[in-house]
């Protein structure tokens, strides 16, 4: 199975799903519109509204409310990605020069506001207060998440319950949100919920990770569809950074500390050459894997083989993607 299994699996559930978007992202104001469709049609996975769909087909849910979550979770995803690229400073998103760069900071901050409020007034349809509750918890949680990142840039000693806890912050709480969401609509019983609330967010943790990694391996910025390296540029201490940080020599950790302090670009190939020495990649695919188990093992629950098969695929694909 590849990743254009599921897409030509779920490709009604997809295209309906864009039909959604269409309809929630009109506005009266032609600059919303303009920057909105320009991030929303630039090729993505589109990872999290396909698993709304297919655990929202596993357990029978009506379609209008999976449609409608799987907007929720993407406008709230591309809201952040908005945000994010003008924190980070990145120039590149999704393989074309991000809002930021195209149209400046203040459009890319605004129409971020506008894809997070209006996932809200999408919520406020579905009737549901467990849903409001979730997903106002999970935006709140997020943004934790981007501000304890902040507060770690620049911090060569953050170690790696730290850094579990921005990644689970920041990124694996939307995963967690959609598949609790998408079962609490499903009305079904507590302990799947539970389960698939855990499946969403092991593979949140290990899809953050893989990132990361990617972040170092990536062959080119097209493979990926972002700049290599914008990591090391914006001071973030990730997973591969702290176990080559914990077991590289003393004068490598002075090297590291220096490049980091400095963060230029052109220190990129010294700081990748510590990491592949110590072993660091290895290390944190490691990690990686051992949520992919866990992910796997919350997955014991659903007795469909079908969709049990497809999941597990995800969770997998979360760490082999290539970008
Ligand atoms: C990017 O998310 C941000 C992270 C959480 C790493 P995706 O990798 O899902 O981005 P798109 O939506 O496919 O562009
Ligand atoms: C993406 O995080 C934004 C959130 C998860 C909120 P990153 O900054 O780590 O991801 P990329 O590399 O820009 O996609
Ligand atoms: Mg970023
Ligand atoms: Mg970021």
């Amino acid at each position: 199975m590849d990743y254009n299994t599921i897409n030509n699996s779920m490709q009604k559930e997809i295209a309906d799903i864009k039909e959604y978007i269409e309809r929630y992202l009109k506005s009266d104001i032609e600059l919303i519109e303009k920057v909105s469709r320009y991030i929303v049609d630039a090729p993505s996975k589109k990872i999290r509204p396909i698993l709304v769909a297919i655990i929202g087909k596993a357990l029978n849910l009506e379609k209008d409310k999976s449609y409608k979550l799987a907007v929720i979770i993407e406008f709230i995803h591309t809201a952040t990605l908005l945000h994010d690229d003008v924190v980070d400073l990145s120039g590149k998103r999704r393989g074309k020069d991000t809002v930021n760069k195209v149209w400046g900071n203040e459009a890319s901050v605004l129409v971020g506001d506008f894809l997070y409020s209006r996932s809200f007034e999408i919520m406020v349809e579905l009737h549901d207060m467990e849903i409001m509750k979730i997903l106002s918890h999970a935006t709140n949680t997020i943004a934790k998440g981007e501000v304890l990142q902040l507060m770690c840039v620049d911090q060569v000693e953050t170690n790696v319950e730290q850094y579990i806890k921005v990644i689970q912050y920041k990124t694996a709480t939307l995963f967690e949100a959609l598949c609790e969401c998408t079962a609490v609509l499903s009305n079904c019983d507590y302990e799947v919920r539970k389960n698939l609330a855990m499946y969403g967010r092991n593979i949140g943790l290990a899809f953050q990770i893989s990132d990361d990694v990617l972040d170092y391996t990536a062959e080119s910025n097209d493979q990926i569809g972002k700049n290599i390296g914008d990591d090391l540029s914006g001071g973030k201490i990730t997973l591969p950074f702290i176990y080559a940080f914990q077991n590289c020599t003393k004068s490598q950790k002075e090297i590291l500390k220096n490049i980091i302090q400095k963060r230029k670009i052109e220190d990129f190939a010294i700081l990748r050459d510590i990491i592949f020495e110590t072993d660091s990649l290895t290390l944190t695919k490691d990690k990686a894997k051992e949520f992919v188990v866990l992910a796997k093992n919350n997955l014991k629950v659903i007795d469909n083989s079908e969709v049990v098969s497809l999941l597990d695929f995800l969770a997998e694909f979360s760490i082999n993607r290539k970008k």
